[in-house]
């Protein structure tokens, strides 16, 4: 390779390899920059449809009044569009490989690049998580071989992951770092590690959120709700596996699990089925939800709201705006049950069964806990319906009629330490501390690479610190004294800093 490296500005072509999701947002997004662009496939069938997302895509910003038709056409003048590989990247200064994540494939394609590109090209790889440094193992330059990483969708989401290998000369990240500004993203430069900042923290999220589908802890609806309406996030989990496409959310945790071990990153069943079925998400038609036919969320019928709710409050007065609630609504309060009670409120606090609560208060079965997420969300006021496993079958629904009644924002979770907020996002802030703990990354870099790659409101840490150490240190010895999950002990420095009062965030704007 020659010892000049390419400048940001000396970069005019850049050819996209691999036309699906990323690849197609990716060469919009660089044509957008008035950059020629080598659109590449390896057949006219995925050129076509490459193509034609990307020509939809446009036209949709021309409807919407953000593009001209003139700036539509000067943008599609500058996409080139070849199955030819070779013939598409010889000239180019840049090239983004955004192909099937498969390590195969990947070097295959590779080694193609390292005879077809010019000596003084740079390589980029936008792959999600696997090796780039195993990737540039097999080129003749390796050098020049980098990590490029987009977020779905790729027009939208600011943040571009820059992956340094212990090849990689400084003014190669430094070049896709301003590239990436040039593009209107925010560049946040890491080393090659697996899922680098956003899918090692995103993914066994998303898994987590699988696991609770199928062990029955919620509904899906609910468990999307827990994290737009309880975290503020801008999409659920299930939504988000849907959007990221099901085979690429597996192919990152295979990834991950063979870098790290553990139980964390085990995919979860439901996941490889539903893979297997070649249900993958919004790509394919259908995965958690169906997206062929608009949905018809039943109108079920509300179960009758009780005369007389027994709720009994806690000294701290975490009840007492829902006491008052339901009398407005004209429904008898009362501090204890007696046989005519239809339905008994206790406080539910994640740390702990609200079975035992329910016991204590007599009448279990018409038993429902009551919890008001208050620790690092967006949006308070989404209230978690808690329900023991020998809560009768129509507690529930009482329950919900009485929320719907009250106006009460709220989902509904069976009895399990966390519930659903808790239970997602403590887990993912545990993984955040032990990415900084591990030297690999700054709480503010990841706290940065969360909001900007996922729309979070807040990074995790931020909302850790809003939650306070100790108070997530005791969910997550929850979580792992009911489940035996290893993945689930508090890491080392979040006991610390637990123990010590400190704020992973001091300083950081509130
Ligand atoms: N392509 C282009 N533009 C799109 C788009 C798409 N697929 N989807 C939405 N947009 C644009 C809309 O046109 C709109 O633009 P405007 O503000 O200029 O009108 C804007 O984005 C907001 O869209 P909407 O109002 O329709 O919808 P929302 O407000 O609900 O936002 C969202 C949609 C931006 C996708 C938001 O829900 C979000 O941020 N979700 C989180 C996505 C996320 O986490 N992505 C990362 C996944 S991980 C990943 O990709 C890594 C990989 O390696 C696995």
């Amino acid at each position: 390779m020659t010892s000049s490296v390419i400048q940001p500005g000396d970069i005019g072509e850049v050819a996209v390899i691999g036309l699906g999701l990323m690849g197609s947002g990716i060469a919009e997004l660089i044509a957008r920059s008035g950059r020629r662009v080598d659109a590449i496939e390896i057949n006219q069938s995925f050129l076509d449809q490459g193509m034609a997302r990307l020509h939809a895509s446009l036209d949709k910003a021309v409807s919407r009044g953000k593009l001209t038709d003139t700036a539509r056409d000067e943008i599609l003048a500058r996409i080139r569009p070849t199955d030819d590989v070779s013939a598409g990247v010889a000239d180019a200064d840049l090239v983004i490989e955004a192909i099937p994540e498969r390590i195969e494939l990947k070097k295959a394609l590779f080694a193609q690049l390292d005879e077809a590109c010019r000596a003084d090209a740079i390589l980029a790889t936008n792959t999600s998580s696997l090796s780039v440094t195993e990737i540039a193992g097999g080129t003749r330059y390796p050098a020049r071989v980098a990590g490029l990483h987009f977020f779905n969708p790729a027009p939208v989401m600011k943040l571009v992951e820059v992956i340094s290998t212990v090849l990689t000369p400084p003014e190669i990240a430094e070049t896709l770092a301003l590239l990436s500004r040039d593009l209107g993203k925010t560049p946040v430069g890491v080393s090659d590690r697996a899922g680098f900042i956003v899918n090692a923290l995103l993914l066994p999220y998303l898994n987590h959120a699988v696991h609770l589908l199928e062990t029955a802890q919620a509904t899906r609806e609910d468990i999307d709700k827990a994290a737009t309406a309880g975290l503020g996030l801008p999409m659920g989990p299930l939504t988000l596996l849907d959007l990221i496409g099901l085979d690429t959310c597996l192919a990152v945790l295979e990834t991950l699990q063979d870098e790290f071990g553990g139980t964390r990153y085990v995919h979860a069943p439901l996941l490889r089925k539903l893979c297997d079925a070649k249900l993958f998400g919004r790509k394919s038609g259908r995965g958690f939800y169906d997206y062929r036919r608009q949905s018809t969320v039943a109108d079920h019928e509300l179960a009758p709201v009780p005369g007389e709710v027994a709720l009994i409050r806690e000294r701290d007065g975490r009840l007492d705006e829902l006491a008052s609630q339901i009398t407005a609504a004209g429904i008898g309060v009362v501090p204890q049950p007696s046989d005519e009670t239809g339905l008994v409120i206790v406080a539910a606090d994640p740390r702990h069964r609200v079975l035992d609560a329910a016991l204590a208060a007599g009448h279990p079965a018409e038993v429902v806990g009551v919890h008001f997420a208050a620790a690092g969300n967006a949006k308070p006021g989404l209230a978690e319906l808690v329900l023991p496993d020998v809560t009768a079958a129509g507690t529930a629904a009482k329950a919900a009629a009485l929320a719907a009644r009250i106006g009460l924002n709220a989902v509904v979770s069976r009895d399990r330490p966390g519930f659903l907020i808790e239970a997602l996002a403590y887990a993912q802030f545990n993984d955040a501390v032990r990415m900084f703990q591990d030297g690999y990354a700054s709480p503010a870099d990841i706290d940065t690479a969360m909001m900007l790659g996922c729309g979070y409101p807040r990074g995790p840490l931020q909302m850790l610190d809003e939650a306070g150490a100790a108070n997530v240190v005791g969910v997550l010895e929850a979580m792992h004294a009911a489940t035996g999950d290893p993945a689930f002990t508090p890491v080392p420095l979040l006991a610390e800093y637990a123990t010590a009062g400190n704020l992973f965030r001091a300083g950081a704007e509130g």
